[in-house]
């Protein structure tokens, strides 16, 4: 019997899920039913992003403490997965102690291990907008979002080695050929590739973010929110830098992970050089979809241009809404 593992991104709870994610978890549940109904030894985890700037600004709007918001915000999502029948086996939240432990582990172990370092980050930064923009992004010489005056900002923070292992990362590639799926994904990071690979700025200060995982060797700051959200992927099978569970043996790599074409650069680039310093290989296939649009645009939670899966369900109900979403 051959074990099976297949993930999804974990949704941001910045608001309530669309059409999209619905797409992808459905994705997900139809592969797994397959392997389990193919007699594999099938294991299907979901989840919820709750750190980071983008969920703690969603709190500030609603008044609430960002903890209350991801309490309230994760039930849409689970009640829309029990409306559509998807059969998960885990749904991790990133706020869960089982993850946070586990993330600041590793956290240390990197450190430990010299591929964690300090140094300064410069850049324009906008109070306003509460964050850094490249020279590229100013329009004007002002804030892009706000209109107002940036100032140049010197910054101490943490950096994780990815160019380190960028070069591992490009024989991977070239040694699995079906490692990044479909194929113009894979063009779209080799391409990505073909450029020098900077290093990774992990750790944001908490005085201007303190809606994170406490870094274990500096208080001063929280982690980068794709820092901690990527490794829920081994953290939800017990994985631990000194000794972990009979799950993540039996289940890692993963066979499938799918994400949407927005975060394949986090997920064939940050997430495999994370691996890479661990210790561990990346899942056997990435698999980036595209999008469902309206008018053109990106379907998106930010944009607010979304289809609410729940009135698709309750006008044509579960099964049809699932093979529409996948026939499409
Ligand atoms: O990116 N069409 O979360 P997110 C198709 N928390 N799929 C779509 C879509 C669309 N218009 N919009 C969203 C994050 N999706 C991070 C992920 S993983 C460790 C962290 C789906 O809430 C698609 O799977 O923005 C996309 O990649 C994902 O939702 C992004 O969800
Ligand atoms: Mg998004």
């Amino acid at each position: 019997m051959s074990h099976f593992y297949v993930t999804t991104p974990l949704y941001y709870v910045n608001d309530k899920p669309h059409v999209g994610h619905a797409y992808t978890t459905i994705a997900a549940d139809v592969i797994a039913r397959w392997h389990k109904m193919l007699g594999d030894d099938v294991r299907f985890l979901t989840g919820t992003d709750e750190h980071g700037q983008k969920v703690f600004e969603a709190a500030q709007k609603r008044a609430m403490s960002p903890q209350d918001h991801v309490d309230s915000m994760v039930v849409p999502f689970q009640n829309l997965w029990k409306k559509l029948n998807i059969q998960y086996d885990d749904f991790l939240r990133t706020t869960e102690e089982r993850h946070t432990t586990v993330v600041s582990a590793v956290l240390q172990h990197l450190h430990d291990q010299g591929d964690i370092y300090e140094d300064f980050y410069e850049g324009w930064y906008s109070t306003s907008a509460e964050r850094f923009w490249t020279e590229k992004d100013l329009v004007e010489g002002k804030c892009p979002e706000s209109g107002l005056p940036v100032q140049w900002l010197r910054e101490k923070n943490y950096f994780f080695r990815m160019a380190k292992y960028a070069d591992q990362l490009r024989s991977w590639i070239a040694d699995n050929p079906d490692f990044l799926r479909p194929e113009s994904r894979k063009n779209e990071v080799l391409g990505y590739l073909r450029k020098d690979v900077g290093d990774l700025c992990i750790s944001r200060p908490k005085n201007r973010l303190p809606w994170g995982i406490p870094l274990p060797f500096d208080e001063g700051y929280v982690t980068y929110v794709w820092f901690d959200a990527l490794l829920n992927y081994i953290t939800a099978l017990g994985y631990s830098p000194t000794k972990s569970d009979e799950l993540f043996h039996r289940y890692w790599p993963a066979t499938y992970q799918l994400v949407g074409k927005d975060i394949l650069t986090t997920h064939s680039v940050y997430w495999s050089t994370m691996l890479f310093a661990i210790g561990l290989p990346p899942a056997r296939c990435l698999y980036a979809h595209g999008w469902w649009t309206v008018e053109g645009q990106k379907m998106s939670k930010s944009l607010g241009n979304v289809v609410d899966p729940n009135l698709l369900i309750d006008a044509y109900g579960a099964d049809p809404v699932r093979y529409f979403l996948l026939r499409q």
